[in-house]
């Protein structure tokens, strides 16, 4: 009798969801294609970034990169530079990784089966079952913070969410309830749903097309769940930069491939106790091997990423001598800023320098 019941409600949650699906959809440019290749793209940059700021930069890389080959064969400035502002920066360098890794062991195919699909850098099991279930139209769940939400509440689950355990539960039954020949679009339909009507904070339930099988609307604790543990807050760091300048000229270096913001470019600068710039900049300093004059503060910025809360102190000196040509250094001026792939952070420094009057040696 139970399982009864249990198959007339996911048939229900089923044609109800595609129904409202098919109506409501958002016209989103990764909509309009099947190509495994680029619902990779989408789905990576759709990890921590918004869909409104995802769309411009979607366009513009597939744009440059509009095949596996493309981005494989593209040198890593080019590709970061494309990723420039998106952040989490080693999303992007698995994905140049993972196109080279495609166009050597699949001749630029990309492949269609979980085995191979997880072998490529940067795809855990939410990208794989995206594109598999996307794109291949396979039954596999794709399952991400929204549908987490979405699921617990359907399902009146009150097990954290952060829980490896809640979250296999919750694939489980996602995978259960994919229906036959429409992979693709319950995926989406379930991130569209947890997207507009699903959402972290008064859902609006009497949109929703599953508000008779909502068991958490039923009871009235929709607003409960999820049950997640809480993040740890960022930790907070006093750093100090140095603008080197040689006279129209700035000191750019490039961060170490493997660490954070690899690849990107940066301002010297490190972590200091408070009330310690002065030795902080002559540590910088002494650690390029420049002598440098005229050493002043131009001003403060603040970064928060993920882990780290930075409160920036921003100094300008001036040197006489140009050492430090190399890969890792490079001399540019202010109107160069655009042609090198700088992130958020140090973007904020640029844009001190470019306000300051007083940059002049
Ligand atoms: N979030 C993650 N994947 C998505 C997709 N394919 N469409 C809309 N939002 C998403």
């Amino acid at each position: 009798m139970n399982q009864i019941r249990n198959n007339a409600i996911n048939n229900e949650i089923q044609e109800n969801l595609l129904k409202w699906f098919d109506k409501n959809k958002r016209d989103l440019p990764w909509r309009k294609t099947k190509d495994p290749y680029k619902i990779w793209i989408s789905e990576i940059m759709l990890q921590q970034t918004r869909v409104d700021t995802v769309i411009q930069y979607y366009q513009r890389f597939v744009k440059r990169f509009p095949a596996v080959k493309e981005l494989a064969e593209a040198d890593e400035q080019d590709v970061l530079k494309h990723w420039q502002g998106l952040g989490y920066y080693s999303r992007v360098r698995n994905l140049h990784k993972g196109a080279k890794m495609i166009l050597k062991q699949y001749h630029g195919i990309f492949p269609d089966t979980m085995e191979e699909i997880k072998k490529i850098p940067g795809i855990g099991p939410y990208t794989a079952g995206a594109v598999l279930s996307i794109a291949f139209n396979q039954p596999y769940p794709a399952v991400d913070g929204n549908v987490l939400r979405v699921f617990s509440r359907i399902m009146d689950i009150h097990e954290d969410i952060a829980q490896a355990s809640t979250v296999k539960l919750i694939q489980e039954k996602v995978k259960e309830l994919i229906p036959q020949g429409r992979a693709s679009d319950f995926t989406e339909a379930l991130m569209e749903l947890g997207a507009l009507l699903c959402i972290p904070a008064n859902p609006l339930c009497l949109a929703c097309p599953l508000y008779e099988q909502c068991e958490a609307r039923a009871r009235g604790v929709q607003n409960d769940l999820p049950v997640k543990t809480k993040k740890q807050k960022p930790k907070k760091m006093h750093m100090v930069f140095c603008v080197v300048k040689k006279g129209e000229e700035i000191l750019m270096i490039k961060n170490p491939a493997n660490g954070l913001l690899g690849g990107l470019w940066s301002f010297p600068g490190k972590e200091a106790g408070e009330k310690q710039d002065e030795e902080a900049v002559n540590q910088i300093l002494e650690e390029l091997k420049l002598n440098a004059i005229d050493i002043k503060k131009i001003g403060t910025a603040r970064h928060i990423f993920t882990h780290m809360d930075w409160d920036m102190h921003i100094y300008q000196c001036a040197v006489k001598n140009k050492e430090k040509i190399d890969e890792e250094h490079l001399w540019i001026t202010k109107e160069e800023f655009g042609d090198y792939p700088i992130p958020k952070v140090y973007q904020k420094v640029c844009k001190l320098i470019l306000n300051s009057n007083n940059m002049d040696n």
